[in-house]
């Protein structure tokens, strides 16, 4: 910080000719207790005090006096320039015991532009040490953030000059911020860099993924900096971290995603199944309990072929946890059964944003429960069993005929769980978890809503059980 910051230019001055009487005159009014003596060309000659004039005017009292006679010459005053640093002016008021310091125009100029004081200076001073400290705590602070970050962290500025490079930086990029910082950043393609670009449209630049030279794959950020809130893009920040793992793993799930698909597509009988349920679409929607209306979100092309699919991987969960080796859960009849149970759906052709009555647009389930059993039946010649469970799947209990064969009934409701779970799985993306005591299973469904939450307790035997509101939490230790 320096003098000009804390310049006070209006100063009483006098020329070396006035009368003393005069200038105190002006002194008292202006309730100055300093006047400075300029020539005509407003150089800095001399310098009076009221201790000065008091102490010279009781000795030497006369009319004619004039200021030149009794003024601090310039050679005996002290005086600091415009660019003298605040520091080095406290230095001066504290070595000459001085309240006020004249501000000559510069070294080679006795001109004076005003003056300092000591009251402002030391003010100015401790401001200024204060805001110096502050920043140092804030600078102390940043850097200590910078350092504690998982995430690589690079700062350019306007020039693509390297200004940061935080330790978790060196980490990922195996580099020594010693040896980045101050270099400029390399770009080897003749292209822009993302870097240039955000710096040129102050446009940030989120989730870029970036291959490394070393096949490893970065995900990064770029974001303009700005001065105090300005359009002028001073710098851009880089954040990254490594996914590759991540993409690894994705690339992992997807492969053995299509591998299941493939599996699955192996036990079905024929091209025409694949065809069908690969045709049929599912909706993800939104109820409006108050008008019993849906709001269709989303159409799941491809949802009949995903619900059986899901369907058969709840099935191997509940195959791993026991309950195939129930009697009267026959494992074949219930992979048969959850192939062929949508055959004969029909859905309705549905957009985005339609709004419908569900009873309306949607067949009752119990009509392409019947086709579908029909087509397993004299298609496909699959079991009595088989057919049963696919005829009933939407048929409550009192609704079943008096002659369903009563052997089937563990297995009709454990398809049912198994194709409740599915749609929550296929139509809402639901977390479901399970566990079973002997006969008894206890379901767990978290949605993305709340309100569809549920835990459902069912004996496959007896038919007993219950569903309440899940409350949105699952149990710890359930499977
Ligand atoms: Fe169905
Ligand atoms: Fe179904």
């Amino acid at each position: 910080m320096l003098v000009n910051s804390c310049l006070e230019k209006d100063f009483v001055k006098a020329k070396p000719e006035a009368s003393v009487f005069e200038v105190i005159e002006i002194m008292k009014e202006r309730g100055s207790s300093c006047g400075y003596v300029v020539n005509s060309k407003d150089e800095l000659v001399g310098m009076i005090t009221s201790s000065t004039i008091y102490g010279f005017i009781t000795d030497n009292l006369s009319v004619d006096l004039t200021i030149d006679q009794m003024m601090i010459p310039i050679k005996e005053i002290r005086y600091v320039y415009p660019d003298t640093g605040l520091k080095n002016v406290m230095d001066v008021f504290t070595k000459y015991d001085v309240k006020y310091l004249p501000v000559l125009e510069s070294a080679y100029s006795f001109k004076m532009v005003g003056f300092v004081s000591h009251k402002e200076i030391l003010k100015h001073y401790m401001n200024w040490q204060m805001q110096i400290q502050m920043e140092n705590l804030q600078e102390k602070r940043a850097r200590e953030i910078l350092n504690s970050l998982n995430e690589g962290l690079i700062v350019v500025d306007k020039d693509l000059i390297i200004r940061e490079f935080n330790p978790a930086a060196e980490i990922l990029t195996g580099l020594k911020a010693q040896d980045r910082i101050g270099k400029r950043s390399s770009n080897i393609s003749s292209k822009p860099s993302i870097t240039e670009i955000v710096m040129s449209t102050g446009q940030a630049r989120y989730n870029v993924e970036t291959q490394m030279q070393d096949g490893r794959v970065f995900l990064v950020n770029y974001v303009p900096m700005r001065h105090n809130g300005s359009d002028k893009v001073t710098g851009v920040i880089q954040t990254f971290t490594d996914m590759t793992k991540i993409k690894t793993l994705q690339v992992q799930l997807s492969k053995t995603k299509e591998e299941l698909d493939k599996a699955f597509a192996l036990t079905l009988p024929n091209s025409k199944v694949e065809y069908k349920l690969k045709s049929t679409p599912e909706y993800r929607d939104e109820y409006d309990s108050d008008k019993s209306t849906i709001k269709i979100t989303e159409t799941i092309e491809g949802g009949g072929y995903l619900h059986v699919v899901n369907c058969l991987k709840v099935a191997a969960d509940f195959n791993e946890m026991g309950l195939m080796k129930l009697i009267g859960i026959n494992k074949d009849t219930l992979v048969e059964a959850i192939i062929f149970h949508d055959l004969g759906k029909s859905q309705p052709n549905l957009k985005v944003g339609d709004v419908v009555t569900p009873e309306e647009a949607f067949e009752e389930g119990i009509f392409h429960a019947g086709r579908s059993a029909d087509l397993a039946d004299k298609f496909y010649g699959k079991d009595e069993d088989v057919v049963n469970i696919i005829r009933y799947h939407h048929h409550t209990e009192e609704m079943l005929p008096k002659d369903f064969p009563t052997h089937l009934l563990p297995l009709l409701r454990l398809f049912k769980v198994i194709d409740g779970l599915s749609a929550a799985l296929t139509r809402r993306s639901a977390k479901v978890t399970y566990k079973s005591e002997g006969s008894r299973l206890i379901v767990f469904e978290e949605n993305k809503h709340p309100k569809y939450n549920r835990v459902l307790e069912l004996d496959l035997y007896t038919g007993r059980g219950s569903e309440k509101p899940l409350g949105g939490k699952i149990e710890d230790g359930v499977n």
